[in-house]
């Protein structure tokens, strides 16, 4: 087998560029083609990095030189797609979240688990540095017992930015503000603090009564491990700030800001811990005022991890499988925000969340 991997982009819109960039840098892997409905972005991109375009994911998926399919579609569209990759026997990275029900999450999860193909998620705030010392601070059990875990993403998007595509404006597209821009940060605290026993969220439309959904969550989180925490997040808040984890434990907090730290003290003063404190770079933007303001260092860091686990033949460090449990943090969120009272986890799928 050719040890490159061949690449390709389910979807050339906003997250696009990130997947085609990072795969540039990545080692073992190679963009070969493009696919997008409505062709005008997929050729663009096409032609800028000198790949094939393909007019539907059948024709991409006849092409023997792919291996890998990066599935970049509205969320509504990820279950498809997915299991069409899978059983054309390809292994895929799919974008947050990777699925609109549990019953989707672990239909893929089970269909790459009997093909033995590996399937990740884009939730690559997880391999941030500043996350990754946070978590290892978590295991090393340099908290003691952890009190309070927190996210608190206070983000402005434009008007506009809703009616960009018109599933950014369908609740049934999974566009609200709790599972699109939140749930990367519900993923955080799941992988930081989780898992989650039991929720209790409220939403509203604060700025954007052009679409019918919420740009506001705030919400009360009680872990399995007895800690609790917040969430606020929205889109309704300008100009937007970084996002801000929290985790405050019996022996020591940390709070990181966008990608830097900005708080980090333990009763355990170590060596390493002025080192830790200036992880980030502080010119980085991370999305809080505008949706393609960021880098796309972490999604090369969740592709090169893919390319190696294929060649390694084990898991990638973000399988769907781990990422199941925020979907069901989000889902738990809007059965809990339409019903008006806390809802513990498990939960099954509700699909009148999103009628
Ligand atoms: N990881 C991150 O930080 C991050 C950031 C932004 C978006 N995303 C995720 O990426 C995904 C795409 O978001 P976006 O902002 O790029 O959306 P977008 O609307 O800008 O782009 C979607 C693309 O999918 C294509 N498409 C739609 N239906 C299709 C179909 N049936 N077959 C083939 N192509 C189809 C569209 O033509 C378009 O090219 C979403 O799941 C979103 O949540 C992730």
């Amino acid at each position: 087998m050719n040890s490159t991997l061949g690449f390709g982009l389910l979807g050339a819109g906003l997250i696009a560029p990130f997947h085609a960039r990072a795969l540039r840098d990545c080692r073992g892997g190679r963009l070969v083609g493009v696919c997008a409905r409505g062709s005008v972005r997929a050729k663009k991109l096409a032609d800028e990095y000198g790949v094939r375009e393909y007019s539907t994911l059948d024709q991409m998926l006849e092409d023997p030189d792919i291996q890998v399919v990066c599935v970049l579609t509205p969320n509504h569209l990820h279950h498809d797609a997915v299991m069409a990759c899978l059983a054309a026997g390809r292994h895929v990275l799919v974008e947050k979240p990777p699925a609109m029900t549990l019953r989707e999450t672990d239909e893929m999860i089970a269909a790459a688990d009997r093909a033995n193909l590996r399937l990740a998620c884009a939730v690559q705030c997880r391999v941030r540095p500043a996350v990754q010392a946070v978590r290892h601070a978590i295991i090393e059990g340099r908290f003691g017992r952890v009190f309070e875990a927190d996210a608190i993403m206070k983000w402005y998007r434009e008007p506009d930015y809703y009616h960009t595509d018109p599933w950014r404006s369908s609740r049934r597209s999974g566009a609200g503000v709790t599972v699109q821009h939140a749930f990367h940060y519900l993923d955080l605290l799941h992988y930081l603090a989780g898992p989650v026993a039991e929720v209790e969220g409220r939403m509203t439309n604060l700025a954007h009564p052009s679409v019918n959904l919420e740009d506001t969550l705030t919400a009360f989180l009680a872990y399995r491990n007895g800690a609790w925490g917040v969430v606020q997040a929205s889109t309704a808040l300008w100009p937007g700030v970084d996002v801000r984890i929290e985790i405050h434990g019996e022996n020591g907090s940390a709070i990181v800001s966008g990608e830097k730290i900005a708080l980090w003290k333990f009763r355990d003063e170590r060596a390493e811990d002025e080192t830790i404190r200036a992880i980030g770079d502080p010119r980085q933007a991370t999305a809080a005022s505008g949706p393609a303001d960021f880098g796309y260092a972490d999604h090369r860091t969740v592709i090169q991890d893919l390319i190696d686990a294929i060649h390694e033949q084990r898991e990638p460090v973000i399988p769907v499988r781990s990422v199941r449990h925020t979907v069901e943090i989000a889902l738990a969120l809007y059965q809990s925000a339409a019903r008006g009272h806390p809802v513990k986890l498990p939960i099954e799928d509700d699909p009148s969340i999103w009628a």
